[in-house]
């Protein structure tokens, strides 16, 4: 099941260049991008009206989009506007079309009522494009629900363990860090001091170089996780008595994270990684991203295997944990959001507003 009235990221800008057309599966929905003359996304149903040929096997035309099966034109609205075998276009000539936004480097697509549309609550990812900061960026495929890829990210506990060499740099810190998590709209926000961790290896510090790291984030609908770190000299969490730090760290990152289902059991994941100019090089950025890409096999190795289990077992209910309070309130506010949606309008997630189009 999946919440419709909502933007979902569903690439990287750099993915959509001019003159090419991408096909990509979003939601089960197969959908065709293209930039117009002014640089524009559109996103069509990558499914001719005619005989269901993708559309990405088309021909850009202008700002409009020709099927190259029996020709058929579509304006960028969806529209058809020429059918080179006769005079009448009929009204039912048409292909959905979705609302498209960019910003902040990933390109965002409204999956629900087109008239419900709000580009004021895309949520603005951490230092992409900024010039004061190095950003990498990347993208992974997972065999597995999206459900499995949130509940991960919004448990941290399992850097000690499922990337114990990588980003859990050898050390429990994470482990045992009790983050504070507290509502925000339309998502969590989750804190914490993970003290006594390793600095980063590539730093090439003496051995046993420790910080007290300050870590939050926010995991908003649909599943956009934008995760900020500061780290300080030890002793830093106690001199904040566990609170938010107000002094400057010594050394930040970020890094913003999307994830996007492609299916019931398939989930793409677009992920940046960020490092500070003013304190890092462009060599530590490109390591950080190296750890991060190893530590992200890592988590689709356990994800997919726990996806296999789940698949092939009977359901059972699953232990419940004070570890589980970020996910279980995640999981809620998308089965309040997806249910309330299903009551008012139950066809948006079957063969989605096809007939909306
Ligand atoms: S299938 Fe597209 S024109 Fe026939
Ligand atoms: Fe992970």
């Amino acid at each position: 099941m999946f919440l419709r009235n909502c933007w979902y990221v569903a690439g990287w800008s750099h993915h959509f260049p001019e003159g090419g057309l991408v096909a990509r599966t979003i939601l089960g929905d197969p959908i065709v991008f293209y930039r117009k003359g002014d640089g524009g996304i559109v996103a069509l149903e990558d499914r001719c009206c005619h005989r269901h040929a993708p559309l990405s096997r088309g021909r850009i035309e202008g700002d409009d989009l020709r099927c190259m099966y029996h020709g058929l034109k579509f304006s960028a609205s969806g529209k058809c506007i020429e059918i080179p075998q006769q005079d009448i276009i009929p009204s039912t000539a048409v292909v959905r079309s979705y609302p498209v936004v960019e910003q902040d480097c990933w390109v965002w697509i409204w999956m629900g009522d087109p008239a419900r549309a709000d580009d004021a609550v895309i949520p603005r990812a951490l230092n992409h494009n900024d010039p004061d900061w190095f950003m990498l960026t990347g993208e992974l495929t997972y065999e597995a629900n999206y459900e499995l890829i949130n509940d991960n990210l919004l448990d941290l506990s399992h850097l000690s363990y499922v990337h114990q060499s990588t980003l859990g740099r050898n050390s429990m810190s994470w482990g045992e860090s009790r983050p504070r998590t507290t509502a925000i709209d339309r998502g969590v926000r989750i804190e914490r001091w993970v003290v006594n961790h390793p600095r980063p290896y590539y730093l090439k510090l003496p051995a046993g170089s420790l910080s007290d790291m300050w870590a939050s984030y926010d995991y908003v609908v649909p599943g956009v996780f934008l995760l900020a770190t500061k780290s300080y000299p030890l002793g830093a969490a106690a001199q904040s008595s566990m609170r938010a730090p107000r002094a400057e760290p010594d050394w930040v990152s970020s890094t913003s994270q999307a994830v996007t289902p492609i299916s019931e059991d398939k989930t793409v994941y677009f992920y940046s990684s960020c490092l500070s100019r003013r304190l890092a090089s462009e060599e530590h950025a490109r390591e950080q991203m190296a750890v991060i890409e190893r530590a992200f096999s890592e988590d689709r190795a356990m994800i997919e295997a726990q996806q296999q289990i789940i698949a092939s077992t009977r359901q059972s209910r699953m232990l419940q944990l004070a570890s589980d309070g970020a996910l279980n309130r995640f999981r809620r506010l998308m089965a309040g959001l997806i249910a309330a949606e299903q009551e008012t309008n139950p066809t948006l997630s079957v063969e989605a507003a096809h007939a909306v189009a």
